[in-house]
């Protein structure tokens, strides 16, 4: 629930979560915060920015801050402090200026990556439940003014906005809650219905598991595509059967109007590796040519969705699958476990996903 490291060139996504390799000491684990400070938290992330760097140095890479970024977890705060102060200076050689001093202020950033393509860089654990720092204010660190300026100003300049951040919007489906709190979450898909034109597409993490959503108007028109990268780090709560194999992708984007084309997705067969002793990656699938779609715009996803709600749907059997990237072939989803998921993928509001779940009579 960590970092989501994006770069670009075809857009990669990283997301790491708790070490997973002595070579690869990434954003910091989930164990007691006793165990932990800002000293380690800061070492994690500076390891974690130099070994990416160490790799792929001719690689633009743009992290967006996840909640365990932060000592004590999940508290991520609305003004500098020493973490934010650190990961701009750590995360300088992959911004600009302007970046750089919003990401030291309020932990978010944007930059223009190609000619008319901006990237928003959000801290939405700002919004994020557990954090009691922001409980009761309207606009945490200003990021929500922020951030429509700098839609209403990519608008005028015809600029397509990409967003990514950690913590989605929607309904988090294993928990069946909000990642986000009610009233964040409503301003978000406000924001982005009415901006929908500017922004190309939505990228998320946080869940470990891999999924869509379609963004809605008032009207029930698909108007945005988001995606939620499932993790490099597997995890399980002790009370689901559901784990995730590692995943890493690439989504491809038309080069001059940024329209999102496909998804690449690859994973590493955990139980064969283990078995084995070696990682071997591989592909797990190419979403246009797994659900046979023409490609990953708003309304090929809405067209696919509507598949998944059918009685004994393949599609949907793939992609409940792929959710878990391809971990456990023998578990199913069906009566409420599959209403949670497709309700998942249309109703981003509060009001839409009850009366989805409602309609479903479970
Ligand atoms: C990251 O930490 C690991 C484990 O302590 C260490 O072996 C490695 O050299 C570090 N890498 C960098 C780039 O600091
Ligand atoms: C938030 O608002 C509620 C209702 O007005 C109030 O009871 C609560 O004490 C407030 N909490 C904080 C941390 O300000
Ligand atoms: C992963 O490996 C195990 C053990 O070899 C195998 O049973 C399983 O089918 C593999 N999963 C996939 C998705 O290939
Ligand atoms: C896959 O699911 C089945 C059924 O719940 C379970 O018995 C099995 O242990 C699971 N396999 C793995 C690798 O978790």
């Amino acid at each position: 629930m960590n970092t989501l490291w994006f770069c670009s060139l075809i857009f990669i996504h990283f997301f790491f979560f708790k070490c997973c390799a002595p070579h690869c000491r990434d954003s910091p684990p989930h164990v007691p915060k006793e165990e932990l400070s800002t000293d380690v938290v800061i070492d994690v992330i500076a390891n974690m920015t130099h070994t990416i760097r160490q790799f792929f140095p001719q690689l633009p890479v743009y992290p967006a801050l996840g909640n365990h970024d932060y000592w004590p977890q999940d508290q991520l705060p609305t003004s500098a402090n020493a973490i934010y102060d650190a990961v701009a200076k750590l995360w300088s050689p992959w911004l600009n200026p302007e970046a750089v001093a919003t990401l030291q202020k309020g932990g978010f950033y944007s930059l223009v990556i190609k000619p008319g393509l901006r990237l928003v860089s959000l801290n939405t654990n700002l919004y994020y439940s557990p954090n009691q720092v922001t409980v009761n204010m309207t606009d945490p660190a200003g990021q929500f003014q922020w951030l429509q300026e700098t839609l209403e100003l990519s608008r005028q300049k015809l600029e397509k906005v990409s967003i990514f951040c950690l913590l989605l919007q929607g309904i988090l489906i294993l928990e069946r809650t909000r990642s986000v709190r009610e009233s964040y979450n409503e301003r978000l898909v406000k924001i982005f219905r009415y901006y929908s034109d500017v922004v190309q597409g939505q990228f998320y993490g946080h869940t470990h598991r891999d999924s869509i959503m379609v963004l809605l108007d008032q009207q029930g028109k698909p108007v945005n595509s988001i995606f939620v990268t499932p993790a490099v780090t597997p995890i399980k709560s002790l009370l689901e059967p559901y784990s995730n194999n590692p995943g890493v992708r690439a989504y491809l984007y038309h080069p001059e109007n940024y329209g999102l084309l496909d998804i690449w997705q690859f994973y590493l067969n955990l139980t064969e590796a283990n078995l084995e002793q070696k990682s071997d990656w591989k592909l797990e699938y190419i979403m246009t040519e797994a659900f046979n779609i023409d490609d990953i715009q708003p309304h090929n996803l809405h067209e696919l969705a509507l598949r998944f709600e059918q009685p004994q749907s393949k599609d949907f059997d793939k992609y409940f699958n792929h959710f878990m990237v391809s971990y456990n072939f023998s578990l199913t989803c069906e009566g409420l476990c599959k209403t949670i998921q497709v309700c998942a993928v249309h109703f981003l509001d509060q009001e839409t996903y009850s009366q989805c779940i409602a309609k479903a009579g479970i």
